[in-house]
């Protein structure tokens, strides 16, 4: 009997031990704090300028898909200026950063890689290229972009590219003598996409060759919603239903990493009385000095509004947001304190960490510092990989 029990407890170690090492095995290993750097614009923003030493992962967005060729490569000779001198650059401050070059796919894109990922042929010459480029510029991973597959065939087809994408790096990985690649991409915030009937995302072939997968918590309202105002990046019941749709189907949270947004969504005021999320609004809000869009801020633009003395903030723990406001402009956005709550939220979830879009709309690296602290030295391969309690 007391052999049999100390057998028996050799035997529940063992196993505890092999599933403390198999779920950790192939889990990012490090807390994800990353940030998409805009290339274009450079001009205004040159990589320069980035505070690295706030990031583990960079993203460098983008470089595109030739529509014709089917060839991944920078849209112009700028761009490839810029992407070569990326890596050197951010890893100057912090040599510990990881870049990776991210595959523009939104709108007319999204179409060329629908055609893309459905031949054999030129998924090799997409996925042959993409590693091409990215070992030329020093860069450790890809991303990809493409926003989003339209139907059930796309998405399988997706589930094929990136099984074929990640058999390939391992084999690269494997001529070159180099760690593989790090290959990721950009999802919507939920894992099936409810329009145009529904369609889910491959989450079986995610869960084993994708790193990552960067999840576009945001734009769940703006101009295209003119009539009233809202928050774009609500966690309730927004981004905390579609995460939890991730994980239903089977991701798991070591492979989920949140999207925070550097940027607000504006309305126009129907009545300076009426201020509240929801309240009537007559269209998006004016466009400002430096990005220069209808009904959209950057954060560094929101910090200047709030100087001004007729100025309203309120902090909304529903949707863990912010909105500021005078009689006429209503602008709805994450502050400090609110990103704070949704790196919180994330741990909690066990998740791999967060991204920002975008790393250049920052006021004095304010949102960047308050994520960059909040996780810490949090690892949810770390987190993921605590035992569960013990049966007793
Ligand atoms: C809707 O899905 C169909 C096939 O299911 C596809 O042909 C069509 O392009 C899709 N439309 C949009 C707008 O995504
Ligand atoms: C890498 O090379 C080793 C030894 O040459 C081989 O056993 C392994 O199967 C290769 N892996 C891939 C993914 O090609
Ligand atoms: C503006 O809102 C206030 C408060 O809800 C309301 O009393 C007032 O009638 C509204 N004004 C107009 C013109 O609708
Ligand atoms: C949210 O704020 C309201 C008003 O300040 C407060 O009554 C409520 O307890 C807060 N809820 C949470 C969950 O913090
Ligand atoms: C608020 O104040 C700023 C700066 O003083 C001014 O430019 C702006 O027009 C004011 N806004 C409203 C709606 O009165
Ligand atoms: C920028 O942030 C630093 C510390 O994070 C602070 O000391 C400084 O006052 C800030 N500058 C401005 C202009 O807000």
């Amino acid at each position: 009997m007391e052999q049999a029990n100390s057998d028996l407890v050799l035997q529940l170690t063992v196993v505890i031990l092999i599933a403390f090492f198999s779920v950790s095995d192939g889990a990012a290993e490090v807390g994800v704090k990353g940030a998409y750097y805009p290339s274009y614009i450079a001009a205004t923003y040159p990589s320069t300028s980035i505070d690295a030493t706030l990031f583990t992962h960079l993203f460098f967005a983008f470089v595109v898909m030739d529509p014709i060729t089917f060839e991944v490569k920078p849209p112009d000779s700028d761009t490839e200026q810029e992407l070569a001198s990326f890596t050197g650059i951010v890893t100057a401050s912090n040599p510990a950063v990881r870049t990776l070059v991210s595959i523009r796919g939104g709108g007319v894109e999204a179409t060329s890689l629908s055609q893309m990922a459905a031949n054999p042929t030129s998924r090799k010459t997409f996925i042959t290229t993409s590693i091409a480029l990215a070992r030329l510029h020093r860069f450790a991973g890809l991303d990809l972009d493409w926003e989003s597959p339209k139907d059930a065939t796309e998405m399988h087809n997706f589930g094929i590219l990136i099984s074929e994408w990640h058999a390939a790096t391992l084999l690269e990985a494997n001529h070159s003598n180099l760690p593989p690649l790090l290959l990721t991409a950009a999802v919507y915030y939920g894992a099936t996409i409810p329009f145009n009937s529904s369609h889910s995302y491959p989450v079986s072939s995610i869960a084993s060759n994708l790193d990552w997968i960067n999840i576009m918590a945001y734009d769940y309202y703006g101009f295209w919603t003119p009539s009233a105002t809202a928050e774009h990046t609500a966690l309730y019941f927004n981004t905390d239903y579609g995460i939890s749709t991730w994980l239903k189907a089977g991701l798991p949270p070591h492979k989920a990493v949140l999207g925070l947004a550097m940027y607000g969504r504006s309305w126009t005021l129907a009545n300076a009385s009426e201020t509240w999320i929801g309240a009537p609004a007559v269209g998006p809000g004016p466009p400002q000095p430096i990005s220069g869009e209808p009904g959209f801020f950057f954060f560094s633009e929101i910090m200047q509004f709030l100087t001004n003395s007729n100025v309203s903030t309120v902090y909304d723990n529903r949707t863990v947001c912010a909105y500021s406001f005078d009689s006429k402009t209503w602008v709805g956005y994450d502050n400090a304190l609110s990103i704070a709550n949704k790196v919180q939220y994330l741990m909690t979830r066990k998740m791999a960490g967060y991204f920002f879009w975008a790393v250049s709309f920052d006021s004095n690296w304010t949102l960047s510092n308050s994520a960059f602290s909040t996780m810490g030295s949090y690892s949810s391969s770390v987190a993921s990989s605590e035992p569960e309690a013990p049966v007793s």
